[in-house]
């Protein structure tokens, strides 16, 4: 079955083919971030009107890398939600649309299903079961996956994401947005240990997340500088440890909670080299990452879980749907 994936859930245009014989066969990605740049983050109403501008050119482009032509395709995959609802219309309509004059299925997809199933676009793939980490700008979550559609939620963000964290705090650093990997870069020749942050909610079992304090103690750290930035990166060295040490012992607790020896770890924070290097040294645990390009929001990622459910032969009607807000754990198997 050959899959067209659409991904606009936010400020990213997302367009991939999938095989699933043969895998992924093309992606390509928009990203809007020097349109948002001005506004230190995503303006909702410009987004959708540059996803609508970017959609066909780049479903285009796809079809061609992989060779084929609108008729070759036997399903459409694109984000249902969450995300913004201008956002989301876009690839909805997009996909419902094509499917329409195609006679093919097209299916709805929870953005963060695609973020949790992208490291089986990598080989060696996970097998199931395994535990997960979900990171994102918008979501902090860890999972019991046991299968497509099977997943327990272990742990929540109470405030901000790990994701929302890093790009708030990179805002208080003076950083451009998005600022999660631009702080990552400043805190390479930061000095660890310079600053210490806490590691918010490690000292109680929950593997619920809570990152809005650590902001809070940056910006009380970046006040007592004064004029002086010399030390900048070095409180964005104490962050990001703060915020790696963090998600390390809440995926160790998750993983004696549930048992697992897999670790899966998705969503943009994900591509985060502190962290991939922390959650690959734990001991007795096999960690799937996805490839840093495929951490943040993509097509590739969509095509992949909608292919997982229209193979099992999951359908759904013509009626166009976006849903800003969407539990993953109110997920079902496919069909
Ligand atoms: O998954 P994603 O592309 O979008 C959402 O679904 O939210 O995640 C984007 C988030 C942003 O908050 C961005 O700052 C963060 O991932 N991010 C990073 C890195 N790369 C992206 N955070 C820390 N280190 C990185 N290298
Ligand atoms: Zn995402």
């Amino acid at each position: 079955m050959r899959i067209l994936g659409i991904e606009t859930s936010c400020d990213e245009t997302g367009l991939a083919v999938y095989d699933t014989e043969r895998g992924l066969l093309s992606h390509r990605l928009y990203s809007q971030t020097k349109l948002h740049d001005a506004y230190g983050g995503v303006v909702p109403e410009l987004a959708s009107r540059d996803h609508v501008l970017r959609l066909l050119p780049l479903t285009d482009e796809v079809l061609q890398e992989a060779a084929l032509t609108r008729r070759d395709l036997d399903g459409i995959a694109y984000t249902e939600g969450p995300g913004l609802i201008g956002a989301l219309l876009t690839g909805a309509t997009l996909a419902k649309t094509l499917a329409w004059t195609l006679d093919i299925p097209a299916l709805g997809v929870h953005h963060l299903e695609g973020h949790l199933l992208a490291p089986l676009l990598e080989t060696p793939a996970p097998a199931f079961p395994f535990a997960a980490l979900i990171v994102s700008g918008g979501h902090s979550l860890l999972m019991d996956v046991r299968g497509v559609g099977q997943y327990e939620l272990l742990g929540d963000t109470l405030d901000d994401a790990a994701g929302e964290a890093f790009d708030k705090t990179a805002k208080l650093l003076g950083l451009p947005y998005p600022g999660g990997p631009a702080l990552a870069r400043l805190a390479e020749s930061g000095t660890p240990g310079a600053f210490k942050f806490s590691r918010p909610m490690t000292d109680r079992p929950t593997l619920d997340f809570s990152f809005s304090g650590l902001k809070t103690q940056v910006l009380l750290a970046i006040k007592a500088q004064g004029e002086d930035r010399s030390r900048d990166a070095d409180i964005a060295r104490g962050f990001e440890d703060a915020v790696v040490d963090t998600l390390v012992w809440k995926c160790r607790r998750a993983l004696e909670q549930t048992a697992r020896s897999r670790l899966v770890v998705a969503g943009g924070v994900g591509a985060n080299l502190r962290l991939r290097e922390r959650l690959r040294a734990l001991p007795n645990i096999e960690v799937y990452f996805p490839r840093p390009m495929f951490c943040t929001d993509n097509g590739a990622m969509i095509a992949l879980a909608g292919a997982l459910r229209l193979t099992a032969g999951q359908r759904e009607d013509a009626v166009i749907r976006a849903t800003p807000r969407r539990e993953l754990a109110s997920l079902s198997p496919p069909v």
